[in-house]
């Protein structure tokens, strides 16, 4: 495969394979030397539609560490201000030499859209569309939660699955292409998935999606979670009123100081609290859980930038002009299931 839209495309060699090689690339990070010459030459181009912090850093520094070069498009202050269209700024890219394009989108399929027309040739990264999906965060979460599930059974990560680990996902699942990308992912994977919400903030259908369903935090949390993952209130999407105050929505659906105490009394000593950023602290997340030793955000910051090297890699790699220098043993082997992304 070319592109890198959805994990629902992943089968679990696909997944495993981008977790191992982010491995690799953590590896790389740890070195005085954090460069890698693999990406030399190819030209990778961060199209923005839509405001963004840590995924546009993060992809950039990632394509700096492979030494590929790197174009940051802001649709704010663009032409696309004035009207110009997804295909002409596609096609200016594509004159441009872009060899891969992360696009992120506020209309769910956009990525779709750039891959499945000939507008242009480069390799297609989903870096968020609209409330659809969001590949990279779900790879970095899963290979957050894999390294802390692994450490607990004593087993190295590479090659491992998440099979039979409990994951909470709680928050604004209805906006969120995070939860969905997630649900995918964790499901190959062979984890647990509950989707915690009001409602509300369920999507029509989620049902249908394979996990459970749940409207109560604390009956969740009480039945064993291994992962809380809480989501952000994605206000900026909200043009109706989803629940009666910020503070009625902190008190029943958010991972608050009580819930904190709660994981002690209940003895889930190793049960991490997880977020994708930005937080709304005090709403969906307090500082204290936000801020606690369970807390994987920076973590989870940390682990973009190695698997967005690894999916860059993956995907640029083995079907170049020129040869890709190989970063550590592991990653020599990955061109070979390149194919399979
Ligand atoms: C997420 C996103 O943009 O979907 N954030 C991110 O990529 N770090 C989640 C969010 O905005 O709440």
């Amino acid at each position: 495969m070319k592109h890198l839209l959805s994990t629902q495309d992943l089968s679990l060699g696909d997944a495993i394979s981008i977790l191992d090689t982010a491995e690799e690339m953590a590896a790389v990070g740890e070195r005085e030397v954090k460069k890698l010459p693999a990406l030399r030459g190819r030209t990778v181009v961060n199209l923005f539609f839509e405001d963004s912090t840590r995924t546009r850093i993060s992809f950039e520094a990632a394509a700096k560490r492979l030494s590929a070069d790197v174009i940051n498009f802001a649709a704010k202050g663009s032409s696309v201000s004035k009207g110009e269209s997804l295909k002409d700024t596609a096609q200016t890219l594509s004159a441009m030499g872009a060899d891969a394009v992360v696009i992120r989108h506020w209309a769910s399929g956009a990525p779709h859209r750039l891959a499945s027309t000939d507008w242009i040739d480069a390799a297609v990264i989903n870096a968020g569309d609209g409330t659809h999906e969001h590949p990279t965060q779900a790879l970095l979460d899963a290979f957050t939660m894999r390294r802390h599930w692994t450490q607990l059974a004593g087993i190295e990560s590479q090659g491992a699955d998440l099979t039979g680990m409990r994951v909470a996902i709680a928050g604004d699942v209805l906006h969120s292409r995070v939860a969905r990308s997630n649900v995918w992912l964790l499901r190959t994977l062979g984890a647990d998935v509950t989707l915690v919400a009001p409602p509300t903030l369920l999507p029509i259908g989620v049902e249908q999606w394979p996990c459970k369903v749940s409207y109560d935090l604390d009956e969740t949390i009480a039945t064993g979670v291994d992962a809380v993952m809480m989501l952000r209130v994605q206000g900026e999407r909200m043009n109706d009123s989803f629940f009666p105050s910020t503070r009625e929505y902190s008190r029943r659906w958010g991972f608050d100081d009580s819930r904190l105490r709660s994981l002690d009394t209940l003895g889930m000593k190793d049960t991490i609290i997880m977020h994708p950023g930005p937080m709304n602290r005090g709403l969906e997340i307090s500082a204290a859980a936000a801020d606690s030793p369970r807390s994987t955000v920076l973590a989870q910051v940390r682990n973009g930038v190695s698997v967005r090297m690894a999916a860059l890699y993956l995907l640029l790699s083995g079907d170049t002009r020129e040869p890709a220098a190989t970063p550590g043993a592991g990653v020599a082997a990955a061109p070979s299931t390149k194919e399979s992304i």
